[in-house]
């Protein structure tokens, strides 16, 4: 029998002990799990200004998730229920059919500097590219250790839009998200792009849009998988599949079935601290690139399997930013296995889908407030101010009420409280 079986009816401390003996935890990482340490004043004070204490969040656990043929687990940082359940539940049955396959073709980061009163922008667009190879070295000599670890400046690609001539200069930042490498670059390259155009430099920065780091996560499930009688699962398959094409035509339904898709991407992207804002940024960006806000994920139907499918950009990083200083982090990162950004964009891709199968799998079958409501059940009833003793009890009683709401925990809560005083 697997030693994850039963998980989340475990205590925290058996959690703990589990996923370390699964996980090879190191010692460090079990002392911070247990001891539940949280950045220290000091560090928090350095990280951000005018800082007046630290914000704590539940940082969770899934399982077994697999890819590329790879069983992992998966640290998430969430405060909404049902989520860990629900991936867990997709990781289960998605990792039976054989789990996830990931795709990278490239990962390089885009930055740009817009030039603006360019007397002629077709003549400077030429005079830039006669000049890419200066115009990289000096962009490398402004961080010259990317280029130490085999990263640095690729190529210069210029544009003209409106009033503007663009030009992007593309970098392989290797294990970093990249915005100070690529920032010092753009700034030592602004002033000479300037005088080549005889224009004026506008700005010179990062750009969240990552179409050069994309991943592809993908999982094929055998239909008969979906459920014990095959006419359901069938059907289960083939609602999925109309989800599917629903988020592709409403961009109303699509921004909701790319939440499902972020309820989990945003968890792992959080718990290695990566910068979750760019993620989002680039991936809305990325929804809408037709000219249409579509669903990230795809579902179909080929033979007897449903395939999904994510497409998404991920410029993740393994050093940098906020990675080294937070505790908990380093935690995210032993229980991964100490992944490389390649690897932690697949991952998170992956759980991404997997999140997205779970809340498309609830919607189509018994509805999302089934699922959903059970677990949310016990945070209405902590709302509601029950103690420890009572969270359970109000829960269940909760969940078999006609209105799972703040209001009726209340009631709940009132009528627990009489029964128990009463001798
Ligand atoms: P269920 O069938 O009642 O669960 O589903 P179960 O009790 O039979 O357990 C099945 C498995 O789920 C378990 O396997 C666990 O892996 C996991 P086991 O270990 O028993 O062999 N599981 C749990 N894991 C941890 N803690 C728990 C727990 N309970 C079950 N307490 C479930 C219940 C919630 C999994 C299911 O209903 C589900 O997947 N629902 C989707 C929930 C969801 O997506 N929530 C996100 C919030 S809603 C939202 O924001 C997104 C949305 O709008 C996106 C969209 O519209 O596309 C929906």
């Amino acid at each position: 029998m697997s030693l994850f079986s039963g998980f989340y009816k475990k205590t925290r401390e058996e959690r703990i002990t589990i996923a370390a003996e699964t996980r090879q935890l190191s010692q460090s990482s079990m002392d911070i799990l247990l001891a539940d340490q949280n950045l220290s004043e000091s560090v928090a004070g350095k990280m951000a200004e005018n800082h007046l204490g630290t914000f704590a969040l539940p940082f969770s656990f899934v399982p077994q998730l697999v890819v590329d043929g790879i069983e992992y687990s998966i640290p998430m940082v969430t405060e909404e229920p049902s989520v860990v359940a629900a991936c867990s539940f997709g990781a289960k049955i998605i990792s039976k059919a054989g789990g996830f396959s990931s795709h990278i073709s490239e990962r390089l980061m885009i930055g740009q500097v817009a030039l603006y009163d360019v007397p002629n922008k077709t003549e400077a667009q030429a005079a830039i590219l006669a000049q890419q190879d200066l115009l990289l070295q000096q962009a490398n000599q402004a961080h010259p250790s990317i280029v130490k670890r085999g990263g640095g400046a690729r190529q210069l690609t210029v544009e003209q839009k409106d009033d503007f001539l663009i030009v992007y200069l593309h970098v392989d930042v290797q294990e970093a998200m990249g915005a100070n490498i690529l920032n010092n670059m753009l700034e030592a390259i602004k002033e000479p792009l300037a005088a080549l155009t005889q224009g004026k430099a506008l700005m010179a920065i990062l750009s969240n849009y990552a179409t050069e780091s994309l991943v592809t996560a993908s999982c094929r499930i055998p239909i008969k998988q979906l459920h014990i009688e095959s006419h359901t699962a069938l059907e289960t398959a083939q609602r999925i599949a109309k989800a599917s094409q629903l988020a592709q035509v409403d961009p109303y339904r699509a921004t909701t079935h790319n939440k499902g898709i972020f309820n989990g991407i945003d968890a792992l992207v959080l718990a290695t601290g990566n910068d979750w804002r760019a993620i989002e940024a680039g991936a809305h960006a990325y929804a809408i690139r037709n000219g249409q806000y579509r669903g990230l994920s795809t579902w179909e139907i080929t033979d007897e399997d449903l395939i999904g499918t994510l497409t998404i950009p991920l410029p993740i990083a393994t050093v940098g930013g906020s990675i080294g200083l937070n505790p908990k982090v380093q935690v995210a990162f032993d229980i991964l296995g100490q992944p490389n950004a390649r690897r932690l964009a697949s991952l998170i891709a992956s759980v991404g889908l997997c999140q997205n199968f779970a809340a498309l799998r609830a919607l189509v079958t018994s509805g999302i407030q089934q699922g959903h409501m059970k677990l949310h059940a016990k945070s209405l009833a902590m709302l509601a101010g029950a103690q420890d003793h009572e969270i359970d009890q109000a829960a269940q009683l909760l969940r078999q009420a006609p209105h799972t709401n703040l209001e009726t925990a209340q009631a709940i809560l009132e009528t627990i409280r009489i029964k128990a005083e009463k001798p």
